[in-house]
């Protein structure tokens, strides 16, 4: 499958380097293709780069890894998306009196955001829920870390699902997009573990069942 990574920080290099593994053709979308890192990212992993919508018009599969201050206008840019499954793995976060939380939530999320900004196209929220370092550590798993997905579309979900399955995480459905209300708040709790109590960023959820 091609898979368009728009963005190549921490979470899009992370999901990019995963499904390369997994025998997928990574395309990032990016604004400087030139920049050294990025290089050496594509050619250690086997990727090419692209501007964002050049980017987006190449991919099956369409990612976005964006920090959410520049997320709308970045995403209202990537052109006509409707043929493709989007993947919404930013958290709405900003910061207020003084502390990092989420810029919107309870009666509404990021994933739907995204969704308005692009009518009729299939938007599944996943990969928010924990560190970019857990997304490409599939092969130290000691058992499959849970990801929650949700969407409308139950095809783009069952492919999103697959995809979440090759980086090592057992995928569970959360329901319709407006479940990223309870998907981003949760992101929330891994970002308060990890960071702000010191757990460290190198732990996921699990499911366990009796
Ligand atoms: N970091 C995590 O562990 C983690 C985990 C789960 C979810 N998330 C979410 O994932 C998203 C990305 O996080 P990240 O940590 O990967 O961020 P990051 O490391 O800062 O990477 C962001 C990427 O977006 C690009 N970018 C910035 N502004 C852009 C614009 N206007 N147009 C196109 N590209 C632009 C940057 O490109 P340049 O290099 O050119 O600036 C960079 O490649 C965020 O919404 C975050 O909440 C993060």
């Amino acid at each position: 499958m091609k898979i368009a990574v728009i963005g190549a920080g921490n979470v899009g290099s992370a999901l990019g380097t995963g499904w390369a593994k997994a025998g997928h053709t990574i395309v990032f979308g990016v604004r400087d293709v030139n920049k050294a890192p990025l290089k050496a990212l594509c050619e250690r992993i086997g990727a090419t780069a692209a501007p964002p919508a050049e980017a987006a018009r190449q991919g099956d599969v369409v990612v976005l890894a964006l920090p959410w201050n520049v997320a709308e206008n970045a995403v209202k840019s990537l052109g006509d998306l409707k043929d493709k499954v989007i993947i919404d793995s930013m958290n709405p976060l900003a910061m207020k009196d003084g502390a990092l939380g989420l810029e919107r939530g309870y009666t509404t999320s990021g994933a739907e955001a995204v969704a308005s900004w692009l009518p009729g196209v299939k938007v599944v929220k996943t990969f928010n829920q924990v560190g970019a370092e857990m997304m490409m550590a599939g092969d130290r798993f000691p058992a499959p870390p849970v990801m929650f997905l949700a969407g409308d579309d139950d095809g783009a979900k069952s492919t999103v699902a697959q995809l979440v399955r090759e980086l090592g995480f057992e995928a569970l459905d959360a329901g319709a997009l407006r479940q990223a209300r309870l998907l981003e708040p949760f992101a929330m709790v891994w970002i308060n573990q990890a960071i702000l109590r010191g757990l460290g960023r190198d732990w996921a959820f699990g499911v366990i069942r009796v």
